[in-house]
């Protein structure tokens, strides 16, 4: 249990409208900080007023980007209660990520009391306009002052949080979709599996393509064969052929999204065979497109709930998804997902925890 020092704001900002928020781009009034250094743990918790860092121009996490991040939310209930959705999940997934990255564990229970108490001294920032939330980007950066290629012996844990609408501009839009196959996201023993910036970096390349050609998002192949459907850059992708919902098995270079897991759950409680443990290959993906059987496709992801996806292009073809549409059970995962993480649907799964 971690022993919080609250220091409040004296200067309130005033509040963005909330029917322009985009994703991002407006801070609350408050951060959590918490310190660790070797021989000491993490110490010093507290909540400060929100403001820049100072960091040595060498801190680690600046060159070597020894670094990782969560994003999660907080909703308000249309009776006006703030909630979380399994926050413990991403506690145990930044766990993971420390580790592939040599960076100390933070308890979950002391992750998930960081996050609440933040949400709780910044309640009046979230949001209840339709589709908001408060985004909440817990990260840890290494600090030691140091240029030479080691595991840091200092770090900060940080909670910021973002009063947010929807992720991508197109909403329940369907979204276009690049295939890559040039540049790779991730590869076996490497970093995929975990949430670090430097997975993020390493994608702007195909992202900026995408975006030059029309597209909005990319789709990933695997690292080795370039045949294999990965991920896209913000979110786990679904792709239901034949009656089938098939999703890329988390081996080692795929997300494991928590939104994903909580999709796979659902629809497997609605009778549906979901198929992630085999890899789907991008021509059985763009078969089924041409012979009709590519029912609907869809990425799950925090920030991005449940998006479908209308189009996808792979080497100089362009097939549509179903209808173009918003398929069925894309759009049953998305009302019954935010149903339940904005209350309106009641928490049969015990996903929900009150702030
Ligand atoms: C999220 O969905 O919360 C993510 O972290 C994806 C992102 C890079 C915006």
């Amino acid at each position: 249990m971690l022993d919080i020092k609250v220091t409040k704001t004296t200067a309130p900002k005033p509040k963005p409208d909330q029917d322009h928020l985009g994703f991002g781009s407006f801070y609350t009034d408050h951060m959590f900080l918490m310190d660790y250094d070797e021989g000491q743990g993490w110490h010093s918790a507290r909540i400060e007023p929100y403001h820049p860092l100072q960091l040595d121009p060498a801190a680690m996490v600046l060159h070597y980007a020894q670094e990782s991040f969560e994003g999660m939310k907080a909703y308000r209930t249309a009776e006006g209660q703030v909630q979380l959705f399994r926050p413990e999940k991403n506690g145990e997934r930044l766990q993971s990520t420390h580790q592939r990255l040599c960076i100390p564990a933070i308890p979950v229970e002391d992750f998930v009391q960081a996050v609440k108490a933040l949400v709780d001294v910044d309640r009046d920032w979230v949001p209840s306009a339709p589709g908001t939330s408060l985004y909440l980007r817990p990260f840890t950066i290494a600090t030691e002052a140091q240029l030479g290629v080691k595991v840091s012996s200092s770090y900060q844990f940080l909670v910021i949080a973002s009063p947010s609408g929807a992720y991508y501009a197109e909403g329940l839009d369907p979204v276009k979709i690049y295939v890559e196959d040039e540049y790779v996201r991730a590869a076996p023993g490497g970093t995929g599996a975990i949430k670090c910036g430097g997975n993020y970096a390493a994608s702007l390349a195909g992202q900026q393509k995408a975006h030059q050609m029309g597209y909005s998002q990319v789709l990933w192949l695997d690292g080795i064969h370039r045949k294999y459907v990965e991920e896209v850059g913000s979110m786990n992708c679904f792709f239901k052929i034949d009656g089938v919902v098939r999703t890329a098995p988390c081996a080692g270079t795929v997300l494991p999204g928590i939104t994903r897991m909580s999709c796979i759950e659902l629809l497997r409680d609605w009778g549906y065979t979901v198929d992630c443990d085999t890899r789907l290959s991008i021509q059985e993906v763009m078969e089924a497109a041409h012979s009709g059987k590519l029912e609907e496709v869809f990425g799950t992801g925090t920030a991005a709930v449940v998006s479908p996806v209308g189009k996808l292009y792979y080497e100089g073809d362009e097939v549509t998804v179903g209808d173009g549409g918003i398929g069925p059970v894309t759009q049953r995962l998305y009302d019954t997902l935010t149903g339940i993480q904005w209350g309106a649907l009641p928490d049969e799964k015990g996903w929900i925890v009150p702030v």
